[in-house]
């Protein structure tokens, strides 16, 4: 049976346009959009989107659900995760597979195939962290770019758990260049920073904002750089993940000039917070610590700069939670045992629609980095990240005046805090819906576990 639905009187906003218009919804996909009163559509479902935005759902490129880390497991599962990620608007998420050492990329695939298959309320896609370069991952690696897992992460930080030299970067972004698909590159000198950790540690520096102090902006720096001329000297594209520091900003922007295809993604962590909140007391800092870790105020300027020169093209959450009482608490005593990560995949459209109420960005920024460029980036468009005849119907009716408090008493997110608690925002979403179904009906959840499927991605739309 055809299902249709009419969604009216809205503005949709994609990264292109802004259009008062109409929009049909046919069997899940967007069939037309039409000037109001120029049609006779008919339909099952009316929704009046009069005073809202009309927005695709957002498109979160770099999640983290159930991720084993620090002896623990990030605290959301693909149900809890993709449950709360509707909530805020949020309609795509790209979470990373992992490859354990002494393990093929086959088996780290099929163990998150596991995992989100059945359970996702939306639809979802996978990276692959390529934690060991050996001749097999190589061809597996060709493999997986024709299953639709076309773009893989690799670690300069971490050594011993996710850690890749040098010779084994360059060997994967050879393999890269040749298959299409795309290096991501958690980028820190993670030799050198664990070389300051334990220095740290020896002099009693024990305190969450230590761990801020240690991974410095310069030891960020050093590593896009060096990410970026293996990459250029292998002939392959390069995606610079949670970009923290101006000084990587710089790098970017120096290698872009150049006319690299380089590309930089950062997070709202960066953009909202800063080391002050890792320095705050009581062990307090501790729901604060991620890597790349939040950097001093003084870096959100370069990071705001980059994503309105498009030097950043990308903001996702590294949504990677782990709860205050139970996780991040096993660093009590040595900040380098509290878990990295933090929660945010409900925050990231209204934090970044705050910045558009502030000024900062205009609204079709805001599109084109939440939804059409994570999209164009991980060859995802236009089935998702836009509004557009034959794209999935994933879209959001966005309340632009509403107000909100960020809060953990009202997040859905399976976590014991919020890394925002107390934030007023101007911006809520009302109705999201995921290939035309009603997954949040206005502010209450319709959706369900296994209305998401996995979805295979073509390689990257983005290139010069
Ligand atoms: O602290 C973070 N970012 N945790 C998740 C793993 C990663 O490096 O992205
Ligand atoms: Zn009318
Ligand atoms: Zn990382
Ligand atoms: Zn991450």
């Amino acid at each position: 049976m055809s299902s249709r639905t009419v969604i009216r009187h809205g503005l949709v906003i994609t990264a292109s346009d802004e259009i008062h218009a109409d929009v049909l919804v046919e069997d899940g996909r967007i069939a037309a959009l039409a000037t109001p009163h120029s049609h006779d559509w008919t339909a099952d479902r009316v929704i009046d989107a009069t005073g809202k935005y009309v927005i695709p759902g957002g498109v979160d490129a770099h999640t983290h659900m159930e991720l084993p880390f620090g002896g623990t497991h990030a605290s959301d599962t693909f149900a809890t995760g993709t449950r709360a990620a509707a909530w805020g608007g949020t309609t795509t998420i790209v979470d990373f597979a992992v490859q354990s050492v002494g393990h093929t990329l086959r088996e780290g695939l099929d163990a998150w195939h596991a995992k989100a298959e059945g359970n996702c309320a939306i639809d979802y896609a996978f990276h692959m962290i390529v934690s060991d370069v050996n001749d097999e991952t190589l061809k597996e690696m060709d493999l997986l770019v024709e299953e639709g897992v076309t773009s893989f992460k690799q670690f300069m930080a971490y050594p011993g758990v996710f850690y890749s030299d040098d010779g084994q970067i360059l060997r994967a972004m050879q393999r890269a260049a040749g298959n299409g698909g795309l290096i991501m590159m958690h980028a820190e000198n993670g030799i050198a920073i664990d070389v300051l950790v334990q220095q740290a540690l020896a002099r009693g520096e024990t305190d969450p904002r230590y761990h801020g102090e240690v991974r410095k902006a310069l030891l960020e720096a050093e590593a896009t750089h060096r990410a970026i001329r293996l990459a250029q000297v292998a002939g392959a594209p390069l995606y610079v993940v949670h970009v923290s520091a101006s000084e990587a900003v710089a790098e970017l922007t120096r290698a872009r000039d150049e006319g690299l295809n380089v590309f930089g993604e950062t997070c709202p962590q960066y953009l909202f917070l800063s080391a002050d909140n890792l320095a705050e007391p009581d062990f307090e800092g501790a729901k604060y610590v991620c890597s790349t870790p939040l950097r001093p105020r003084e870096h959100q300027a370069a990071l705001w700069r980059g994503l309105r020169t498009n030097d950043l093209q990308v903001v996702s959450t590294d949504h990677c939670p782990f709860c205050f009482t139970g996780q991040k608490d096993l660093g009590r005593g040595d900040f380098s045992k509290i878990p990295n990560g933090l929660p945010g995949v409900e925050n990231r459209m209204d934090l970044l629609h705050q910045a558009v109420v502030d000024g900062r960005i205009s609204r079709r920024r805001w599109i084109e980095i939440a939804c059409a460029t994570p999209a164009r980036m991980f060859g995802l468009y236009p089935k998702k990240g836009t509004i557009a005849p034959g794209a999935d119907a994933d879209i959001v009716i966005y309340d632009p005046h509403a107000e909100q408090v960020m809060s953990a008493a009202t997040h859905h997110m399976n976590v014991d805090y919020s890394a925002y608690e107390g934030k007023r925002v101007t911006g809520r979403v009302e109705t999201v819906l995921s290939r035309g179904e009603p997954v949040i009906d206005q502010r209450e959840y319709t959706g369900r576990a296994g209305h998401g499927v996995f979805t295979p991605r073509s390689t990257c739309q983005y290139l010069n």
